[in-house]
């Protein structure tokens, strides 16, 4: 597994990492055993960072971490989230809920100092709001939490995020179907040494190629409750695609899979190639795919043919519904 830096947290982390949301139980069929498994399978295949929010099954996800920091002596890097236990409002960003929010995180995953809080897609006021990053500062200088960032839903969140000294990461949806990223926020990423974490990586698992027109989902699953945006941001379920042009792309990208490697790697290797990108992290459930994901980090750069023909793919099918809007 390689390693990249994460941005002005100064640590070193997988390229590869693990995204904790299903394991929480919040939406669709989990199993804390399998979860764990699939976590040890992550670690034992050199993954090192976990993604998790205080709200993923209402701290189920955390605390299933704080059972593999507990089994395991390896450097786990684990970024937790903050402010969704509220209604989302500005006003809700204050020192004492942030830090209420914060101890609770600490309790579940059994630590002392947390590795890194992200405000957890905040409303847009929040980026206008110093005092919510004056907030922030005090709980690092408390010393409850090494470094913060910010899990942004838009571009343009992303941008004025940065423009705060001390955001170290900004976590932001990137894959072949959301492209726009690469465009002008990774190059001011860059230049101000913020970490990025891809998040959504495989569009909701559309982008492994497991599903035709005619799948279907438990209802308590968010492909299937929140397929046109009826609980949350559409952007987070497909990447906001059209679940049906999203399949017809994925025939196509079939074709550009190399021997040896899955769709799901080859969506995953594409992230990679961004040199802005610190870690990407796929949400798996089971040791499988936790290792399958892993392995993405060991296949070559994709070929300049194969990323003239997803861009092109991009740019005609699938931009059109997501460009403009995230
Ligand atoms: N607002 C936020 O900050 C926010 C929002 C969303 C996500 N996230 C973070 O990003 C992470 C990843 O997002 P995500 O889980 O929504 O989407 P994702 O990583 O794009 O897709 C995950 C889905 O892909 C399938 N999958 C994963 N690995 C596979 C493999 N090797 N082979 C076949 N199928 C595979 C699984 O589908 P099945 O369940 O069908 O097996 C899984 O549920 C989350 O866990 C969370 O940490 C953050």
């Amino acid at each position: 597994m390689r390693s990249r830096r994460l941005g002005k947290t100064d640590q070193i982390v997988s390229e590869v990492g693990f995204g904790a949301w299903a394991i929480g139980g919040s939406w669709g069929q989990t199993d804390d055993d399998e979860s764990l498994a699939a976590m040890h399978a992550a670690v034992d295949a050199g993954i090192t960072l976990f993604d998790t929010a205080d709200v993923y099954g209402d701290g189920r996800s955390e605390r299933l971490i704080a059972r593999l920091l507990r089994e395991r002596d390896e450097d786990i890097f684990v970024a937790t989230k903050f402010g969704r236990r509220a209604p989302l409002d500005v006003a809700q960003y204050t020192y004492d809920n942030l830090r209420g929010w914060l101890e609770r995180s600490r309790e579940n995953l059994g630590v002392d100092t947390v590795d890194l809080v992200q405000l957890h897609c905040p409303p847009w006021e929040t980026y206008y709001t110093p005092a919510v990053f004056d907030a922030c500062d005090r709980l690092v200088d408390d010393g409850l939490v090494r470094a913060y960032g910010v899990s942004v839903s838009k571009v343009e969140e992303a941008l004025k995020a940065i423009e705060y000294p001390n955001v170290a990461t900004v976590q932001i949806i990137f894959n072949i179907f959301r492209q726009r990223p690469a465009e002008l926020f990774f190059e001011q990423a860059r230049m101000r040494d913020v970490g990025v974490i891809a998040r959504v990586p495989l569009a909701s698992g559309l982008l492994t190629g497991k599903f035709s027109r005619d799948s279907s989902f438990s209802s308590d699953d968010h492909r299937s409750f929140n397929r046109n945006g009826e609980q949350f941001d559409v952007g987070e379920t497909f990447a906001g695609v059209d679940f049906e042009r999203g399949v017809e792309v994925v025939e196509e990208l079939k074709g550009l899979v190399p021997e040896g490697a899955t769709l799901a790697q080859l969506a995953l290797r594409w992230i990679l190639g961004f040199e802005a990108v610190s870690t990407v992290i796929p949400g798996a459930k089971s040791p499988e795919q936790a290792r399958a994901n892993a392995a993405a980090a060991a296949l070559p750069p994709l070929e300049d043919e194969t990323l003239r023909t997803i861009g092109g793919l991009y740019r005609e099918r699938i931009a059109p519904q997501v460009h403009h809007r995230w």
